[in-house]
């Protein structure tokens, strides 16, 4: 069965609760399309609002991050219940601005995938190598170890309902969209590492999405590639030409 691609939106750090409702009235027209799943994560307190805002439309929500532990004194967190609740369906996790500025390890990514499956939302896990590991030849080395950490103790069939996103970092945010081809190996790299720690049906299964300065122009072509189920999209999921990235294929 052909894999249903998934294109969503990480907001990060963007948008008040009545900006965001905004946005997405502004969006809801232009991002109908059948034939993709299509996400919008935003930051844990526009979750409420956006979810109202998102009702009777084919959008989702999801969270940007979550915290592995049920619940109780850890302060600023935000428990998968809460997400539920609030009517989430997928859930960020790994993000590298969540490595790199939060000091987010492979292990506790692998705590929240767990507990992310155990209340049934949908990880997007994210992975990607730095320019500096491109650069010394190890990217394969180094996603190959985010993906097996990340996934360690998952069973097949969760790891076949997973999202895993391919974000280089030194294509997010830079305007630098990392080439079809490059993109293309990754992501295949990654089937692969699937394939090895499981078979080849969860490898076939499992989506694989690319992210890093993904715009109207670029989508279509990103998108087109076997090992490519959708994309990330950070800056222009805040704009109207994330109804172009969505209808990529129109
Ligand atoms: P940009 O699309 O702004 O480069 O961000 C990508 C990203 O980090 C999505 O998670």
């Amino acid at each position: 069965m052909a894999r249903k691609k998934i294109i969503a939106g990480n907001w990060k750090m963007n948008m008040t609760p009545s900006e965001a409702v905004e946005l997405v009235n502004t969006l809801k027209p232009l991002v109908a399309n059948e034939e993709a799943d299509v996400v919008f994560c935003v930051p844990a307190i526009d979750i409420v609002p956006v979810a109202e805002a998102c009702k009777g439309s084919n959008i989702q929500v999801g969270a940007e991050n979550m915290y592995f532990e049920e619940k109780g004194a850890y302060t600023g967190e935000i428990s998968p219940n809460m997400l539920v609740d609030a009517g989430v369906k997928y859930v960020i996790l790994g993000h590298s601005e969540r490595r790199g500025y939060f000091g987010e390890t492979d292990a506790d990514i692998n705590k929240k995938m767990h507990k992310a499956f155990e209340h049934n939302l949908i990880p997007i896990m994210c992975c990607g190598e730095s320019l500096e590991q491109r650069e010394q030849g190890v990217t394969m080395d180094f996603i190959r170890q985010q993906v097996k950490i990340g996934f360690q103790g998952l069973t097949a069939d969760q790891a076949k309902q997973a999202v895993i996103a391919y974000e280089p970092i030194w294509a997010i945010g830079t305007g630098k969209t990392a080439t079809t081809e490059q993109a293309q190996e990754v992501c295949k790299g990654i089937r692969e590492c699937i394939a090895e720690v499981y078979d080849a049906a969860t490898a076939e299964a499992i989506r694989i999405q690319y992210g890093g300065s993904v715009n109207a122009a670029t989508a279509a072509d990103l998108f087109a590639q076997e090992d490519i189920d959708g994309g990330l999209v950070g800056g222009a999921a805040l704009k109207p030409d994330f109804g172009k990235i969505v209808n990529y294929n129109k």
